[in-house]
């Protein structure tokens, strides 16, 4: 109830005016570590300097408009070259309505290659982002269709909670793309997606083991500490290295289960998001975690006259 009420407002123009009055913007920093790329850039310096690679999200939604879309692509260009002249371990997550899926195919794919063109000669990543359910085939018919121009530097995004998941993990397998498995993000209705978190684990589970067993360098995305035990004792089992997938969390969640998992010689991989539209992407993580709106509401609080009744924030996550 309460996670579909903080999607909805995700989407709330009012709401959001509310919150980006508040001093709730600066407590986002916690999930999103600045606006510009030169804030994205220096997040990525201190996750590698852990040894955690990281992948860069220029934050936006839904664009209607074709010179907003470029200005996003115009923004991905720059974090590309951020990348190289930092000489940093990263790629990029990229949102594909941010970048003109809804307004046209050959717009989007003309977008996409020019970001692929760039990042090929820079040797760089593309990750296309996973939005909602009425998104999935619309994403990944483009996304078929530049694999076989003969793209290769770009992996997609599947999500647990969809019942469609194990076959399109079972089609990306066969093709040989890299597959991010998240459990996603979005409110979903019950004619498409698994209701209950036990179905959407066990799924997750599933599929990350068919991903596992016989995919490309899967992304196992998730901060679900059981699913993480249960996918590392498949590893073993199954002898497949630590260099054949990698785990991969959001900025500012778990980051002693980062480090954990880096210090027993996973890969490990942070998704640092940035930019002015960071709204929706707070709302959603609040959404994941009732919990962290009492972050929230007690940092405010500690910021207040009345701080000293608030008790200090725990270390750790
Ligand atoms: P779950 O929500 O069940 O949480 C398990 C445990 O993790 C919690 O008990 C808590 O301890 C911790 N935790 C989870 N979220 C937390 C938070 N916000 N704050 C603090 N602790 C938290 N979705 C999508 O639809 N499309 C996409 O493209 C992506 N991309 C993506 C990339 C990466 C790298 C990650 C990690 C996630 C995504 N997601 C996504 C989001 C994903 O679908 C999902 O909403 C979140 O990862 C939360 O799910 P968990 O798997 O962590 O489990």
């Amino acid at each position: 109830m309460l996670r579909n009420t903080l999607i909805f407002l995700s989407g709330s123009n009012a709401a959001k005016a509310v919150v980006t009055k508040t001093p709730l913007r600066r407590m986002s920093k916690r999930f999103v570590p600045g606006e510009d790329v030169s804030d994205f850039l220096r997040a990525a310096a201190e996750a590698n300097a852990l040894e955690l690679e990281v992948t860069g999200n220029y934050l936006g939604e839904a664009e209607h408009d074709e010179r907003t879309a470029r200005d996003a692509v115009g923004a991905y260009l720059q974090i590309l070259d951020g990348i190289v002249a930092k000489g940093l371990k990263g790629n990029v997550s990229v949102k594909p309505t941010q970048v003109g899926l809804e307004i046209g195919k050959e717009f989007f794919k003309d977008n996409l290659r020019q970001l692929l063109d760039k990042a090929k000669e820079t040797g760089v990543f593309i990750r296309w982002d996973m939005e909602s359910s009425e998104w999935t085939q619309a994403t990944l018919d483009p996304f078929e269709e530049l694999w076989a121009e003969g793209y290769r530097n770009m992996g997609t995004v599947l999500q647990s909670y969809l019942f469609r998941t194990m076959d399109d993990a079972r089609r990306m397998n066969e093709l040989g793309v890299r597959v991010r498995l998240c459990k996603g993000a979005y409110a979903e209705p019950p004619e498409v997606a698994f209701q209950e978190k036990s179905e959407v684990d066990q799924n997750f589970v599933d599929v990350a083991k068919a991903l596992m067993a016989d995919g490309n360098y899967p992304a196992l995305a998730t901060h679900d500490d059981e699913i993480i035990e249960s996918l590392k004792e498949f590893a073993a089992k199954e002898n497949i290295g630590k260099d054949r997938f990698e785990f991969q969390m959001l900025h500012g969640v778990r980051r002693d289960l980062q480090q954990q998992l880096r210090s027993e010689g996973y890969n490990v991989r942070v998704y640092v998001p940035f930019g002015i539209s960071w709204y929706p992407y707070l709302m959603r993580r609040l959404a994941e975690r009732p919990a962290n709106m009492l972050f929230f509401v007690g940092s405010v609080v500690r910021e207040s006259p009345l701080g000293f009744l608030w008790p200090k924030a725990k270390k750790g996550k």
